[in-house]
């Protein structure tokens, strides 16, 4: 494949290709070996529309861990700010050698057509309410090197579903998988085509934790929300939030996820947040081994699997 633009576009042979191959790396870098050569030469741009602090960053370190050359570009200080438009911005970006794009855009569908236009590969790092695959890619494998295989694993994912592209993404490679996921969030917070989502769905989260592997909270996007449409925090987080009491409620095997960034005190208590059970930070540093992974394999890395 050229392009990662969906969770929907991989196979599970196609994912568990990705997931081994970032297993494979993982292995290269215990053994402290920090940098490959395997694609010096090669250009990848990042090209940020919208703000990012984790996916920009894990781009760009794992580009270089592979020996790309990295440019990174973000629309604010650009000439966006002076009118030039997405396709122009990419034409110019794809003058300068770019062999592969990492896209952010608030506009879903950004990445999809920014692939009609350039020569190189196009990976959506999150567009719109739509799609962030590699975050499902990163926590897929997270979860894989916590808990084992993924087939018939509980997976429970809660809160602003409307706005979560990470939560589609996850729904969807998930399923892939053959993981179980049950979306929960108040009946404000889904989007009316969730009935269609290869996933169960709930209102009650008191209900599913016990039954879950796998509790991922999800942000409450006020900046995607009309102001009117605020939840208030003290009631949000009575109903929908990972606190102390809540997690007792869960297995002792779970773990707790969140994509970040998080409303510490909202969506997850700080405690929460910070303990064991919690896959945050961790999920932060798979996020590079499994963009190298995605990176290396769209631009032509060969099978790693049982190389090393
Ligand atoms: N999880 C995630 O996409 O974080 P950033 O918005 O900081 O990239």
């Amino acid at each position: 494949k050229r392009h990662l633009i969906s969770a929907a576009d991989l196979t599970r042979d196609d994912a568990l290709l990705i997931l081994d191959t970032a297993d494979e790396l993982a292995k290269i870098s215990e053994r402290s070996i920090k940098k490959l050569p395997t694609l010096r030469g090669r250009t990848v741009v990042n090209l940020f529309f919208e703000d990012s602090t984790r996916t920009r960053i894990s781009f760009e370190a794992a580009a270089k861990r592979l020996s790309a050359d990295v440019i990174n570009f973000s629309a604010k200080g650009s000439s966006v700010s002076k009118g030039e438009s997405l396709k122009d911005t990419a034409l110019t970006l794809e003058a300068m050698g770019a062999d592969a794009v990492v896209i952010r855009h608030s506009a879903s569908g950004a990445p999809h057509r920014l692939a009609g236009w350039v020569r190189g590969s196009v990976v959506n790092a999150g567009d719109g309410t739509h799609e962030h695959p590699t975050q499902a890619l990163l926590d897929a494998f997270t979860m894989r090197r916590r808990l084992g295989p993924l087939d018939g694993r509980k997976v429970t994912i809660v809160g602003d579903v409307l706005h979560s592209r990470v939560a589609r993404s996850n729904v969807l490679l998930l399923a892939t998988l053959g993981a179980e996921v049950t979306l929960v969030a108040p009946p404000t917070l889904f989007p009316v085509q969730v009935g269609s989502w290869p996933c169960e769905v709930s209102y009650d989260l008191d209900a599913v934790l016990p039954k879950s592997d796998v509790v991922m909270m999800l942000r409450v996007q006020r900046e995607r929300m009309n102001a009117a449409f605020f939840p208030t925090e003290r009631e949000y987080s009575r109903r929908y939030g990972l606190d102390r009491d809540r997690v007792a409620k869960m297995p002792d095997h779970a773990i707790v996820m969140h994509p970040g960034p998080m409303n510490r005190g909202m969506e997850i208590a700080a405690e929460v947040a910070d303990s064991p059970r919690s896959t945050i930070v961790e999920q932060v540093a798979n996020g590079v081994t499994a963009r190298m992974a995605v990176l290396y394999l769209l631009l032509g890395g060969a099978d790693l699997r049982g190389e090393i």
